[in-house]
């Protein structure tokens, strides 16, 4: 039996957080060493431009996504770890299958839908101010991401499903004109993976600007925790575990009984101080052995960089094949 593709990608943008942690990270490694798996698992930094055009945060932000999985563990042999700008086969590809891509379907794109949203609700005279051309075919350079590979199972969070779909419709469609060449994929949406809430209870995201960094160092960690939303119930006063973004956290990192001993305690009424500095405890610790890994990996980016570019050449063997194939259905090729 063939093994099966599975194919995802990380923006860089930002310091990756708790959140992106429980949500994708730990799922993804997790998924990397079942049998029958190919991973690929890449740095969507183009997909960063969208939103980022500070040339440093990029930069920087590439080295700490990078870091963050290795320190996690991820097994580079295992699965192929890559950064998109360097397998040029994806913007080549990108170009090719737009012109397979109605303006239509990308009209119907949520991101694009929100910026439209609002503009109009800004009584903007122009509904797509400050839309740029990369925001709109946004799902275009992610159908290439994941045809490219014949990635069957792309593991997103739900605001990705779209644009698993689109990937989908715009495959089918050059298959319908050239022939069979993609792979059709899926989206797989992890119903386990926690979604955690932030330091204000809301999704923690970094839009919201709620996050908790994964690896941000014990002071600055304790800090943040000290920080979270609570009420303004008393210590002795019984807490309700379901409606806590303490209990939220713990419990994505904790064992099944560890989690039921913190419940107890909020149902006992320990007070939100104590609470705070129980899960610090148990989080910094959780997390110290990873995060020392992760500070020298950010102390050596050559190291980092050696990682990825051998993913690159692992990513390549693939992409020449396949660009090389698109290329010949579609007519662009020598005449002799
Ligand atoms: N757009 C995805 C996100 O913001 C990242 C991404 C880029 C991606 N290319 C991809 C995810 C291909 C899956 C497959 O989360």
């Amino acid at each position: 039996m063939s093994k099966q593709t599975v194919l995802t990608g990380i923006t860089t943008t930002g310091t990756p957080h708790l959140g992106n942690y429980v949500g994708a990270i730990r799922p993804a490694i997790e998924a990397s060493h079942a049998a029958g798996v190919n991973a690929y698992y890449f740095l969507a930094d183009y997909h960063a431009l969208v939103k980022n055009q500070d040339p440093e945060i990029l930069r920087h932000s590439s080295l700490e996504v990078a870091a963050t999985w290795l320190a996690l563990g991820l097994d580079t042999d295992e699965s192929v770890f890559y950064r998109q700008s360097d397998v040029p086969e994806i913007v080549e590809l990108n170009w090719i299958i737009s012109s397979v891509t109605a303006k239509g379907l990308m009209n119907r794109a949520h991101a694009y839908k929100a910026a439209v949203a609002e503009n109009e609700a800004a009584s903007n005279r122009d509904p797509d101010k400050g839309v740029t051309m990369a925001l709109f075919s946004y799902p275009v350079l992610m159908t290439a991401d994941i045809l490219m590979f014949n990635a069957s199972k792309v593991p997103v969070g739900k605001d990705q499903i779209q644009h698993v779909e689109m990937a989908r419709d715009i495959a089918q469609r050059f298959n319908h004109i050239y022939g069979e060449v993609f792979v059709l994929p899926e989206a797989v949406v992890d119903a386990k993976a926690a979604v955690l809430s932030g330091l204000d209870g809301r999704k923690m995201s970094k839009s919201y600007n709620n996050t908790i960094p994964l690896f941000a160092p014990s002071k600055k960690l304790r800090k943040l925790i000290m920080k979270i939303k609570t009420n303004s119930l008393e210590p002795g006063d019984t807490k309700d575990p379901d409606d806590s973004t303490l209990f939220d956290i713990y419990k994505a990192f904790a064992s099944d009984e560890e989690t039921e001993a913190y419940r107890q305690k909020l149902l006992e009424g320990v007070g939100w101080g104590d609470a705070k500095q129980e899960l610090f405890e148990y989080l910094d610790a959780h997390l110290a052995d990873a995060r020392e890994e992760y500070n020298k990996l950010i102390a050596d980016p050559a190291h980092v960089e050696n990682e990825l570019q051998k993913g690159a050449v692992r990513a390549r063997e693939q992409s020449s094949i396949l660009i090389a194939k698109v290329r010949k259905a579609v007519g662009i090729c020598r005449l002799a």
